[in-house]
Parts: C-alpha cells; structure tokens; sequence
C-alpha cells in the first residue's frame, strides 16, 4: 500500500483556499500516493468532491488525517488541527511562522515534520514552488479590479457623442510580483499608470508595462535591492525625500495601489493620513500590505474604510482568496512540485534530503525540534520548558535578516 496524502477542508473561516487540485491529484496518485480530500474541501474554490474523486482521491473527514503521511494545507495547522496528526508526519503549508513560537513547538513536540513554503529561495529549480509569486501575482491583479469596482467612475477613457469620460490615473506603490501585475491589469482596463519602487531594477520593468515610473533616484535608490532582489529598509532622509514626491503626485491619482514590503521588517508607511486628505472624493487606495502592518495610515484590516473627504481605503485580508478557484490551482502546483523533491525516484517513498537547499531553507521543525535557524529562539523556549536550564542552547535567533527568508537577503 502506498502512503497516504490528506487534503483538509482549511479550518480559517476567511480562508477560501485548498492545497490540492484535481491535476495534483492525479500526479500524486502517479506517484504512488494514496490521496485523501475531505469532503467539501474544494468548494469555495469550485472543486467539488466529484472533481477530486474523478482524478482519483478518496473522499474522507478530518479525522482521517491520523493515516496520513503528508498534509498539504494553505495554512499553517491550528493547535487542534496538530494534535490529530501522525507523529513523523510532513506537513507543508505557508506557515506564517514569525511570532508563533508557541505553535512551532507544538508542531516540533508533536512530531511532525513542516515546511514553510513561503521560504522558498527564489532560485530558478524552484520557481515552480515560488507560492509567495503565484499567490502575489493574482492578488495584484485583483486589487485592481477591487478598486474599479469601488470607484464610482470608468477607468478607460471613452469618447462618446454625449461627451468624454477622462480615463483614471492610477498610481501603484511598490513595483514587486504583486505591483506588476497590478500596473498591467489597470494598463489593459484604460488607465493612465505611473508607479514607484526603492529598487532601481523595477524602473525598466515598470517602463516595458508602458507605466511611467516616479521615484526618488539617487544614490541611495542606487544601492537599495540587496542581493536576494529584495528591497532595503530605507534612511529617514531617503523617506523624507520620498514623502515629499508622492505627497504632490498623489494629490492628483484616482486610485492607489500599495504593494510595498521590506523581508523582515514591517511594511514602510508610504501614504499618510493628509496626503489621503488631499485626494479628490470618490478616489480609493487599496492597501495591500494591509496584514503586514499596511503602507497607508488609516487602513483597517478586513475593512473598506470611508474617509471625511470621500476617499475609500480597501484593506481586504487574503487577497489572493478574492480569486481563490485561480488561486488555489496554482499553490496546489506550486506544492506538488516541492513534494515531487521530497519523494525518492527508484523507491517512490519519502526520503528527505536534509542537504538539499529547498529542504534547508523551509523546514521548519523535525525530529521533535525547531530546526530552522531564524526560530532558534522557539527551540531555546522549548528547552527551558523542559526545565534544564543548563543543557547547552544555540545562540537565540539569528533574528530574519530576511523575515520571509532561506532567501539570500
Ligand atoms: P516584496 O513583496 O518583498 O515587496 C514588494 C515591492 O515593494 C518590492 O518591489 C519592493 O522593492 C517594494 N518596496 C519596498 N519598500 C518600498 C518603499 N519604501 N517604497 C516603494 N517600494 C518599496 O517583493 P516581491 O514582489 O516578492 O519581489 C521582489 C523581487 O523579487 C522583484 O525584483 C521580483 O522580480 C523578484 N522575484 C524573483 C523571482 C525569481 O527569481 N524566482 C520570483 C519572484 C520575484
């Protein structure tokens, strides 16, 4: 009998995403992997049980996920949700494990082996397992079509008998995956696009999009991308500079999108509340930094806030969700693929190579301990809760020069 994959139905109500699809489905069952999806675990994502049985998994309940050998989820698993897995068992997830050193242990004592996908290093081999640009991709791309649907004017400019209609200015922050795509989806619905990044690699990529970038462009823009193609955290004088640019511009955008995050760090504050007050009325910011501490003053998570002056800031959570049949179709891909390295060819059972630097930069605990080296931290917790205060300890955290990272930041 083979081993056994078990697909949950994710237990977060805001969470619209499954970790498998009927193709990975199908390549699992390939491979020799007995899957199991319980039941009702694609709806919201427009797979049905029949789908997932027609390419060849067993429709099972939560509690079947005690057989299983690999757990593929979208989120990291609840306390609850850890106690009913096998001991040894590998579950692979974005794991969100930053102030979670409580659930890492959890996970570590209870035996299982876990792995971060959004550590993933952004090397070519694993761009098929890249789920932080499968998942940014799309929420870039819906955050557009968010603040078309909140904005009370069109976006391409129309010439018709009765008049014309000025086509939008849209202003996009940060020039990243999710930026990109934000400035080519509002490009193709008629808007007039500028955008802005720290990084100077994003001015030709902003350009070939046909958007016209904006930014401060001296010498410290010049060395702000770091080696992983990461954005630096930038001076006080460098913010103030900034500020004072987009302050003028964006007193005169239709719609905002911010995109911008810095690894580690929390997301850099780039519009505030008076430049908020200088839009026009009707005019909407989405902040998509928005669970990372958000890049607009005055975002709420989770909410479409209204402003004295008219002016609505969307600061939806999961945004990727907001797409979750696309979504989920590409994260079950970007996970099968990172499985596929964890199986051994000739015998076609799980064999992992801890040498490998997929495996270094993602797992998160094996062997009934925290093994990453940004959580070494959480281990040092669980040994003094173990009550042996002299046993020899690591160094505390290698505190995430690169949060997200196993990236070379
Ligand atoms: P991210 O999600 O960490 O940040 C989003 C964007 O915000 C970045 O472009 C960043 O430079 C920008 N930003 C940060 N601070 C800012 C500030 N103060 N003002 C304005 N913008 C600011 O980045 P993401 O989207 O994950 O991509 C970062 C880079 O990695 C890009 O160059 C992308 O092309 C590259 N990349 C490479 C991949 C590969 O080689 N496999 C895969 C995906 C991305």
């Amino acid at each position: 009998m083979g081993q056994t994959v078990f697909v949950p139905k994710e237990g977060d109500a805001g969470e619209t995403r499954v970790a498998a699809s009927p193709e990975t489905v199908k390549r699992l069952a390939a491979l020799g992997f007995d899957v199991i999806v319980e039941a009702g675990a694609g709806r919201a994502s427009r797979i049905t049980d029949g789908d997932f049985q027609g390419a060849g998994a067993k429709i099972g309940k939560a509690s079947d996920v005690a057989r299983a050998d690999v757990v593929l989820k979208v989120r990291r698993p609840t306390d609850t949700e850890t106690a009913g897995y096998k001991s040894g068992a590998l579950v692979i997830a974005t794991m969100d494990p930053y102030q979670a050193n409580a659930s890492l242990n959890r996970m570590a004592k209870a035996g299982l082996t876990t792995f971060a996908m959004e550590f993933m290093p952004r090397i070519t081999r694993a761009q098929v397992m890249d789920v932080l640009s499968s998942q940014a991709n799309l929420a870039g791309y819906r955050a557009v079509i968010d603040a078309a649907a909140e904005y009370d004017r069109a976006l391409p400019m129309m010439m018709t008998a009765a008049g014309t209609v000025p086509a939008a200015k849209v202003f996009v922050m940060g020039a990243g995956v999710a930026g990109l795509q934000a400035i080519a989806t509002a490009r193709r619905l008629g808007a007039v696009v500028t955008a802005t990044d720290v990084r100077p690699a994003a001015k030709e990529q902003v350009a070939s999009l046909g958007a016209k970038f904006v930014a401060v462009e001296d010498e410290e823009f010049k060395a702000a991308e770091t080696a992983g193609g990461y954005a630096k955290e930038m001076s006080k004088e460098y913010q103030a500079k900034q500020a004072a640019l987009v302050a003028d511009h964006i007193s005169k955008q239709d719609i905002v999108i911010t995109t911008a995050l810095i690894p580690g760090r929390p997301a850099p504050k780039l519009v505030s509340a008076a430049m908020v007050a200088s839009m026009k009325p009707g005019s909407v910011i989405v902040d998509l930094a928005v669970e990372r501490g958000g890049n607009v003053e005055g975002a709420v998570p989770g909410e479409i806030v209204t402003t004295e002056n008219d002016v609505k800031i969307i600061g939806h959570l999961n945004v990727p969700g907001r797409v979750a049949a696309s979504a989920s179709l590409l994260y079950a891909k970007n996970l099968y693929a990172f499985l596929e390295t964890l199986i051994d060819k000739e015998t076609k059972l799980l064999a992992i190579n801890p040498e490998d630097e997929l495996v270094k930069a993602t797992m998160l605990t094996h062997g009934g301990k925290v093994v990453h080296p940004n959580f070494q931290d959480a281990a040092v917790e669980a040994g003094a809760a173990a009550a042996k205060p002299t046993a020899t300890r690591k160094a505390p955290a290698r505190k995430a020069a690169s949060a997200r990272s196993g990236r070379k930041a």
